[in-house]
């Protein structure tokens, strides 16, 4: 198949980036990291999640970054929520589009959610519901869908029957994630192969964690089953609290410089997305995990 010309690149950091933070990061700096990735021409920034506080203390400021942020015209910023009562926090906050998340195994399910996969289900189904009756478009992620750090391995028709679902409760996007980045690309190319049986390809999305070194490799293999919708998050931060062990998800700019290699338009700009991830990195004390932003701030020394 031929690959995309264009993708949509959405930007994770601040949500995914930021949740596993032991150390509270300041409001204002997460809407500082915000602005500069808009700046940076990003278009889809989830921006934090309506999660309970005491599950992600790190998302408990989710109003007052919603409420900080200075929205600019043709900029999307989805939340996660996991339940009516975020939904409702959402739409206080003037969100527009929000995510469910479901999980490929029972075990990650009850860790991530503290309920079954049908019961996570059943509950989405109602906030999709209620969420489109308000006008609120929806996206659907999928966990675990490369691996599980509870169950080891995950059948694809395990990752096809809640993308079934998603579908069918309005998700206009679905999300195939690799939390814990063991996925390799022969097993990506399945998952999406089995996934595309059923949905179109237009219709799905890559949400790659870098944790063995796979997930510019797996954007490869996704790209060329012809996926054009991709999460990242700058300078790689990032891991999911329920997963142990797992880092970040790949870096933003390793995927954008994968894609301007290949001539894919993104409309995000290098330069600008570096001082971005070079931002939270000064903040945060820590160098980028991002490969590409390190080689550029190689190159620019020796010059
Ligand atoms: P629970 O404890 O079963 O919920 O958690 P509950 O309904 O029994 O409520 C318990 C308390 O939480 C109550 O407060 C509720 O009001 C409160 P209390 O009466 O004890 O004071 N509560 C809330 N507060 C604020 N906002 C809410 C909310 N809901 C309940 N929305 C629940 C169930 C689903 C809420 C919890 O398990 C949860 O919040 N889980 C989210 C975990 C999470 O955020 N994980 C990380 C994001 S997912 C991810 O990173 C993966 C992804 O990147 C893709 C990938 O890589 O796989 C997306
Ligand atoms: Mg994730």
């Amino acid at each position: 198949m031929t690959l995309p010309k264009r993708v949509k690149l959405v930007e994770v950091g601040p949500r995914d980036g930021l949740q596993n933070e032991p150390v509270p990061v300041p409001t204002a700096v997460k809407v500082e990291l915000i602005h500069r990735l808009q700046d940076a021409g990003l278009t889809y920034i989830e921006a934090t999640a309506f999660v309970s506080p005491k599950w992600v203390p790190q998302m408990a400021d989710n109003a007052q970054v919603m409420a900080g942020i200075s929205r600019k015209p043709g900029v999307c910023y989805p939340v996660l929520v996991p339940n009516r009562k975020g939904l409702e926090a959402a739409r206080a906050a003037g969100c527009e589009e929000v995510v469910v998340f479901a999980a490929a195994t029972e075990a990650f399910s009850q860790k991530n959610t503290n309920c079954s996969i049908a019961e996570g289900l059943a509950r989405f189904t109602e906030v999709a519901r209620e969420a489109r009756a308000h006008g609120l478009r929806v996206r659907g992620d999928i966990s675990v869908g490369l691996g599980c750090p509870y169950e080891g391995e995950v059948r694809p028709e395990a990752v096809v029957s809640i993308a079934r679902a998603l579908d069918e409760m309005g998700c206009y996007e679905i999300t195939i994630a690799d939390t814990i980045g063991a996925g390799t690309a022969g097993k990506t190319r399945a998952v999406f192969e089995a996934v595309m049986r059923h949905l179109p390809v237009k219709r799905l999305a890559g949400h790659f964690h870098d944790t063995y070194g796979q997930a510019i490799a797996n954007t490869y293999a996704a790209l060329e089953c012809g996926v054009g919708v991709f999460d990242s998050s700058v300078a790689g931060l990032g891991g999911c609290p329920y997963a142990k062990g797992a880092t970040g998800n790949v870096a933003t700019e390793d995927v954008l410089y994968l894609l301007d290699g290949l001539g894919i338009e993104t409309g995000v700009d290098m330069a600008k997305l570096i001082a971005a991830g070079d931002y939270i990195c000064g903040v945060l004390g820590r160098p980028t995990s991002s490969r590409a932003a390190r080689a550029f701030a190689a190159k620019r020394q020796a010059a």
